[in-house]
C-alpha cells in the first residue's frame, strides 16, 4: 500500500542554523524557509537525489512542535512521510486493521498541497508516520 518516501522530518531549534548544516557541511541543496502559520511550523527543505528532508522549526504559541522541542532540545527525528495512491482508501484500511488516524481522521492539506495524515506511533513502531496523497 505505502509507495515512495516522500520525506523524513526532523524537527530543529534554529533553522538557518540547521540549514547551514545541511547545506555547507554535508553540502546538500536546500530551500528557503517557508512560514506555514495553519499548521505551526517554519519549513526547510533539503532536496536529495531520492527523497527530502524537511527541517521544522516551531512557529507562533500553539505549533504542534514546540512540545518535541522540550523533551529533544537538541531536535530529533519528528516523522517518516509514506506516499499513497488513495489516502481515503488508505485511511479505511488502516482503521479496519486497528490502527489509530490522529485528529478527527480527515485528510488536511499538508506542506505540499497534497491531503495527509498521521497515524499514531504506538501502533507503528514508536514511529509517528505521515501518508501523503502522490
Ligand atoms: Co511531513
Amino acid at each position: 500500500m505505502i509507495g515512495r518516501l516522500n520525506h523524513v522530518a526532523i524537527v530543529v531549534p534554529d533553522l538557518a542554523a540547521a540549514a547551514a548544516i545541511y547545506r555547507d557541511t554535508l553540502g546538500a541543496t536546500v530551500s528557503a524557509p517557508v512560514d506555514l502559520p495553519e499548521h505551526g511550523v517554519t519549513t526547510v527543505f533539503v532536496e536529495l537525489p531520492n527523497t527530502r528532508i524537511e527541517l521544522l522549526q516551531p512557529l507562533g504559541q500553539d505549533s504542534p512542535v514546540a512540545r518535541f522541542l522540550d523533551s529533544h532540545p537538541a531536535g530529533g527525528m519528528h516523522h517518516v512521510c509514506y506516499e499513497v495512491d488513495d489516502i481515503l482508501a488508505a485511511r479505511d484500511r488502516l482503521i479496519a486493521a486497528g490502527a489509530r488516524v490522529l485528529g478527527d481522521g480527515e485528510p488536511r492539506i499538508g506542506a505540499h498541497g497534497k491531503p495527509v495524515l498521521f497515524l499514531h506511533p504506538k501502533d507503528f513502531c514508536g514511529t509517528l508516520v505521515e501518508l501523503e496523497q502522490a
